[in-house]
């Protein structure tokens, strides 16, 4: 798919239909992850990738929309703070930056497959901490199910670039 057609197609997927990803798929989508750029290529970025079946109750728990559970996969984003670059004059951590472009390169990527996506923020943290057993440095950051779509795109509702966009200064 062409590059513009793609961002284009893309959309939050909320219905997924129970077919298996091909490992082929699932491997292509997680080198498009790795192949982000990250600030300073510290790459402070962990991905775990978990398989819904059988496991519908305890991932559920992260985040409660059946949706979310409805995919084959579900895969989480998670970032290592003390191994991302920090910028010296405001202390500025890069790590959400830097798990917002792995994210996009994975939805990005998945899309052009032909399958669906949806970024996930409003999980519960405690909850995806424990069902993950992540390690006190470990943060969650995005997670998102990945799968074919059992739904179809709504119209892209975005700001004009009039307000949007300035030139020269505010
Ligand atoms: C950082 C981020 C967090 C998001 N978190 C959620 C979420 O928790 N649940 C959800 O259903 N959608 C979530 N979304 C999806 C947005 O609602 C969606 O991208 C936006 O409404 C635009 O729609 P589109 O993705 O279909 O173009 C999130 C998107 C982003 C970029």
């Amino acid at each position: 798919m062409e590059y513009f057609e793609l961002i284009a197609a893309r959309y939050s997927v909320r219905a997924y239909r129970p077919d298996l990803v091909e490992d082929e798929k699932l491997q292509a989508v997680l080198n498009a992850a790795r192949l982000a750029p990250t600030a300073a290529n510290r790459q402070p970025i962990q991905l775990i990738v978990m398989h819904t079946a059988g496991h519908e109750e305890e991932i559920g728990k992260i985040y409660r929309r059946p949706w979310f559970v409805q995919s084959p996969i579900v895969i989480a984003v998670c970032a290592i703070s003390s191994q991302a670059w920090v910028r010296e004059s405001d202390r500025f951590n890069a790590r959400l930056i830097d798990a917002a472009i792995v994210v996009d390169h994975l939805i990005l990527a998945a899309t052009s497959l032909g399958l669906g996506t949806c970024w996930v923020a409003a999980f519960n943290v405690e909850a995806a901490r424990s069902v993950l057993r992540l390690p006190d440095e470990v943060e969650p950051i995005i997670f998102t199910p990945l799968g074919y779509p059992a739904d179809e795109p709504g119209p892209k509702i975005r700001k004009p670039l009039t307000e949007l966009v300035r030139y020269e200064h505010w």
